[in-house]
């Protein structure tokens, strides 16, 4: 995971880093730190914690001179969280930073560096004493590169500063994000756009095994056997607003409420000329071709995917199932003889879906890419790539992005074939409109946290059909921020074990917006109340009772994850606002999983 930001230009470099990684944090906050070029020398800088402590330690840059430099924020996967392990790491000359995991290290430590004393438990040290060595013994810092591009297995997003060669910064790519910002008069590394947009909208992108030689007022890009890469820069549509909290206290809220805009965005982005919802035709074709949609995802990804199973198989009549991405790829199941492969991914980075995808492309199948950012891995590898233009997803919870995934899944399952006859853009707009409402008893969710939830070591979240699938994606909310140990259960499982974990006090949260269900979900949170549990109840009004806490206007059946997923999240933030908890940043998680 980890953050990477580099500059060359003439400003001082250490506030322009600073402000970068800031952008960066939710790719992991274990520790901090500046490489900074000044006067011969590269000056070091590092925090343990977040970047608050690192901004603190230097003046917010200020007390760290220079106008070239690195900088990182870290997920630790080698060592723990410390200085020592803290990026950048240093040789004599070269200054680095890494994300990613150098696979075989144990190696590369035996065959080339056997005789050097490491300081640091990563294996980013690795990358920095290979360069020293093989420059020491004459070869160019791009052959250098080259060599180490040759002989590391692994994934890497490196930006490395030469002592030596205070006028260059390089840039190095394998199955890690990096991107190259391009400025007038300056030049930026970076993880992701967010972190370079205060300065630039222009970025090129490098791709796996590629190589780039950056000035203040060039960019050169190069593969892995030296041949220079014609690429033009490219305009990111983002703009700051994007990326702050305006008035919001938290990422999270800010992202749970602008559900009701990404989902108005979506309609705009699909709508043809006609005002018609409309997929390309060279994805309709290859999903028609196929015999069974396989959905790749992880985390709130594959929750989506469920639902998307559910839509493909209700509205097109097509048979699908969603895979566990890291499941999927070391226990492939029987494939059909036509499959389909559909990623999906809000970062477009997520290391096990990558695994699959490789494994999928080397058996010739075709893969279609749902993912909210343009350019990602999982995007350029994959045939096709379907947007969710939810705009950047800073909480490290999924919020949005499990919306936009939903509806871009059932904007694709009708474009294949609308078994059913659904409206799928008046159903839309209508949902947009009903979270909108959803939004505005923000009250009634913090009270039901603070009675219910916020007290309670454990919670259970119980449903039927899709609503056992929103209670999935809603206990994985509710855990991952909280830290109140939550599960989602198919309600009339209970009774097969799980409801012996019901004790006096213990919150159950009922999803209960299926009309062929709604009164056996009412069964099963009798069966909890009767031994003590405390239950909360979410539905949709054709489905509610008079007692329920939560009533949802009416929308489509098929279509109710859309609209019961949102006071799940609202219960989730309230729920972790209550108990003190780092709502944007839950511990030891990370938002872009680059790792397997
Ligand atoms: C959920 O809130 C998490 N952020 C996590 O489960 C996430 O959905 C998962 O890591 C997959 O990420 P992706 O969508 O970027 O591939």
């Amino acid at each position: 995971m980890c953050g990477i930001v580099g500059y060359i230009g003439p400003d001082e470099a250490a506030p322009i880093l600073l402000d970068g990684l800031s952008k960066l944090e939710y790719r992991g906050y274990d520790s901090a730190g500046l490489a900074i070029y000044n006067d011969g020398r590269i000056n070091i800088e590092k925090a343990v914690g977040k970047l608050a402590n690192l901004s603190e330690k230097t003046g917010g840059g200020s007390q760290v001179k220079g106008s070239l430099g690195i900088g990182h924020t870290r997920w630790a996967t080698h060592g723990k969280p410390n200085e020592v392990n803290a990026h950048p790491h240093s040789t004599e000359n070269f200054s680095i930073v890494h994300n990613g995991i150098i696979e075989n290290e144990a190696m590369l430590r035996r065959t080339y560096l056997n005789d050097v004393n490491f300081v640091s438990d990563t294996d980013t040290e690795v990358v920095v004493r290979l360069l020293e060595k093989f420059t020491s013994e004459g070869e160019a810092i791009d052959v250098a590169i080259m060599h180490l591009i040759d002989i590391i297995d692994g994934s890497y997003a490196l930006a490395i500063i030469d002592r030596r060669n205070p006028e260059y910064m390089y840039a190095v790519k394998n199955k890690s994000p990096l991107l190259i910002g391009k400025g007038e008069g300056f030049n930026m590394i970076g993880s992701d756009a967010m972190a370079m947009i205060a300065h630039t909208d222009t970025f090129y992108e490098i791709h796996d095994q590629e190589f780039a030689i950056v000035t203040r007022n060039s960019v050169d890009i190069f593969t892995s056997y030296s041949k220079k890469v014609d690429r033009e820069p490219y305009k990111a549509e983002l703009d700051l607003s994007d990326i702050s909290k305006g008035t919001y206290p938290h990422y999270m809220l800010k992202e749970i409420e602008e559900q009701p805009l990404v989902l108005r965005r979506i309609i705009g982005e699909y709508q043809n000329d006609a005002g018609e919802l409309t997929v390309p035709e060279e994805i309709l074709a290859d999903v028609r071709a196929c015999d069974k949609i396989y959905i790749i995802a992880c985390g709130t990804s594959y929750h989506a995917g469920i639902i998307g199973k559910h839509f493909f198989e209700n509205i097109s009549g097509k048979p699908a199932d969603s895979y566990i991405a890291s499941e999927f790829v070391y226990n492939t199941p029987l494939l059909t003889e036509r499959p389909l492969f559909i990623f999906i991914s809000q970062s477009g980075e997520t290391a096990d879906s990558r695994a699959v995808l490789v494994k999928i492309k080397e058996m010739g199948h075709k893969a279609i890419t749902l993912t909210n950012v343009k350019g990602s891995t999982l995007s350029r590898e994959a045939d096709h790539t379907m947007l969710l233009y939810a705009g950047p997803e800073i909480a490290v919870a999924s919020t949005k992005a499990y919306t936009a995934q939903v509806a871009v899944l059932a904007i694709l399952a009708v474009a294949v074939k609308n078994k059913i006859g659904i409206d799928l853009k008046y159903e839309l707009a209508l949902i947009a409109n009903t979270i909108e409402s959803l939004c505005s008893d923000r009250e009634l969710y913090k009270r039901l946290a603070e009675e219910y939830i916020a007290p309670s070591r454990n919670c259970f979240y119980i449903g039927r059909g899709v609503d056992y699938y929103v209670c999935l994606e809603a206990a994985l909310k509710l855990k991952e921020v909280s830290y109140v140990q939550t599960e989602g259960f198919a309600a009339g499982e209970l009774k097969h074990g799980t409801i012996s974990l019901i004790e006096e006090g213990t919150p159950v949260v009922a999803i209960i917006t299926q009309y062929n269900t709604h009164l056996n979900t009412r069964g099963n949170i009798k069966e909890v109340t009767a031994r003590g549990a405390k239950v909360i109840r979410i539905s949709t009004k054709g489905a509610s009772s008079r007692r329920d806490q939560i009533v949802i206007g009416d929308v489509h059946e098929l279509l109710t994850p859309l609209v019961s997923v949102v006071p799940a999240q609202y219960l989730a933030y309230y729920t972790a606002f209550l108990r003190g908890c780092d709502i944007d940043k839950p511990r030891n998680l990370a938002k872009s999983v680059t790792v397997e």
